[in-house]
């Protein structure tokens, strides 16, 4: 892929395209893929249909550079989400950048409708952690717990000012990658936690009324963009975002 700003250069591997600006520092990323008419899902209600090679490598690069991989329960249900996986060379990359284990899954739900005999739990290498709510079925906490690992933060619905914190503070997880969907971006921005927006926009209209990256804010919010690849005719952004509106 071609890197076109901050400044040019003809070929970039995806891995370098994602580096943080502080590969140290805690970040929270946000990643999507849009059609250039806004729909983040195909016509069957799904995003593969949107994905090419080149969002692909931008996908598992991003993953590659994440401690921890925050997943509404919506999207990991649509989309049938399984353990994380690296191939061995971004592994290789990954650890000689310090973080020897790979990423952690996060699942947030408020229901706990979640199948914890899924290889998603039984089958990963880092344990999965469910973030949920006080509110959430009892039956459904002690299932988790004895699945993976349970973080309940806030009462009625997830507070996730409050789960980022206990990811970095109880687990290490420092730099998080909420891979969405909508409802889930929704409220990380609502709560001011979002540091940067990574969008690959698709080149192709739908034009069938799918869902936005995000429906209802409370208020707007302001992006800059840093970064801009392109592969073809699809394009990469990466956004720093506003805490502000
Ligand atoms: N194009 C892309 O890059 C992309 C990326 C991701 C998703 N998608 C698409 O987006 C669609 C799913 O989006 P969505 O907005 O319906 O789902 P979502 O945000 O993935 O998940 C919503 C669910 O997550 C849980 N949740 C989210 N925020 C919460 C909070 N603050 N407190 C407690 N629980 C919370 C709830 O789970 P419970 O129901 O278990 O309580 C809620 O029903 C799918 O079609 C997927 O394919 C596209």
């Amino acid at each position: 892929m071609r890197q076109l700003l901050p400044e040019p250069l003809d070929e970039v591997h995806p891995y370098d395209a994602c580096r943080p600006d502080d590969p140290r520092g805690s970040l929270v990323r946000v990643n999507f893929i849009a059609s250039v008419d806004g729909s983040v899902t195909d016509r069957q209600g799904r995003s593969g249909g949107l994905a090419s090679a080149g969002d692909q490598a931008m996908f598992v690069a991003l993953r590659a550079w994440s401690d921890a991989i925050l997943v509404g329960a919506g999207t990991a249900r649509t989309e049938g989400y399984g353990p994380h996986r690296l191939r061995p060379s971004l592994a290789q990359r990954r650890r000689a950048d310090g973080r020897p284990n790979p990423a952690a899954m996060v699942l947030v739900t408020r229901s706990l409708k979640l199948d914890f005999g899924a290889r998603i739990f039984t089958a990963a290498v880092t344990p999965t952690i469910v973030l949920t709510c006080a509110s959430a079925p009892p039956e459904g906490q002690q299932a988790a717990r004895r699945a993976g690992r349970l973080i309940v933060a806030g009462d009625k619905d997830v507070d996730l000012a409050e789960g980022l914190r206990r990811l970095r503070e109880d687990y290490g997880l420092s730099h998080v990658l909420c891979e969405g969907g909508p409802r889930l971006t929704e409220a990380t921005l609502e709560a001011r936690q979002v540091d940067e927006l990574c969008l690959t926009l698709a080149p192709a209209l739908l034009g069938h009324g799918g869902p936005r990256l995000v429906e209802h804010l409370g208020q707007s919010v302001p992006l800059r963009l840093q970064h801009l690849f392109d592969e073809g005719s699809e394009l990469y952004l990466r956004y720093r975002v506003g805490r502000s509106g």
